[in-house]
């Protein structure tokens, strides 16, 4: 469905990525692993459509990403949301750009709310939520325009442990019942083992894959306490020693 072929991207001057081929099925997760400043947030960009590659070509269902579309949410690094409009609006703004109409997409909006938590939070507005209440939000809002493809950027970087494990659980439920793929970010192995069918390392000057592996255990149910998880984190950790 997702399709990268032979991407290359720099600024001013110096090449960041270099060669990208990766594709990705309907019913696959991806996670990204790399070093700051590899060119993660940059790779997510051009396959939002934000961006566009110097040299190579990003298919989607096949068609050409070179500009945004509503079939691909992206959620940002630092989630994106509008600090003037309230929690349900928030939600309901990918469904009103996309036309539909106010009391659909309110029921749309409250529905994914409660999915994630968030009832009797949908007059609030952004800046008195938490970390996590926000991430939550961002992630309804993804969720409510029946998006084909999900972008995730570092998403549950600034949470707590437990808050961190608790999305992450969340998130895996939701792709469960909902499967729509995902390419998720993280600086976090662990994280990238619980949420990853397939798992990229990123790494070089400028980047390429340097590391794939596929997650055979991904999605069992208490995968976070198998010998099989610690066992992945182990071998990515080794290799990320190695190719750093
Ligand atoms: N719009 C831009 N203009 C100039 N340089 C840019 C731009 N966007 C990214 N870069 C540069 O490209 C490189 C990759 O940036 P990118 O944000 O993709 O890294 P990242 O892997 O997401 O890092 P992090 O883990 O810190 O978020 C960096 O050196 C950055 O300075
Ligand atoms: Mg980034």
């Amino acid at each position: 469905m997702l399709k990268i072929s032979n991407v290359s991207k720099g600024f001013n001057g110096k090449l960041v990525l270099e060669d990208l081929s990766l594709e990705l099925e309907p019913d696959e997760t991806i996670v990204i692993l790399g070093p700051s400043g590899c060119g993660k947030t940059t790779l997510l960009n051009m396959i939002s459509g934000m961006e566009k590659p110097d040299a190579g070509h990003i298919e989607f269902n096949e068609l050409t990403v070179d500009s945004p579309s509503t079939q691909i949410a992206f959620i940002l690094q630092d989630f994106g949301l509008l600090p003037w409009k309230t929690v349900l609006n928030n939600v309901a703004l990918g469904l009103k750009i996309k036309g539909v109409a106010k009391k659909e997409r309110t029921e749309i909006a409250r529905r994914q709310l409660k999915d994630l938590g968030l009832q009797g939070r949908e007059k609030d507005y952004p800046p008195v939520l938490s970390g996590g209440e926000k991430q939550r939000v961002a992630i309804a809002r993804a969720y409510a325009s029946d998006p084909k493809l999900l972008l995730m950027d570092e998403p549950f970087s600034s949470l707590d442990a437990i808050t961190r494990e608790n999305l992450q659980d969340t998130l895996l439920s939701t792709w469960k019942t909902t499967s729509v793929p995902y390419l998720l970010v993280t600086h976090s192995v662990e994280e990238a083992v619980f949420l990853g069918k397939r798992i990229l390392l990123l790494s070089g000057s400028p980047s390429r894959i340097t590391g794939v592996f596929l997650n055979e255990d991904f999605g069992r149910p208490d995968f976070r306490q198998t010998d099989a998880y610690f066992r992945l984190i182990r071998t990515i950790r080794k290799q990320m020693g190695e190719s750093w």
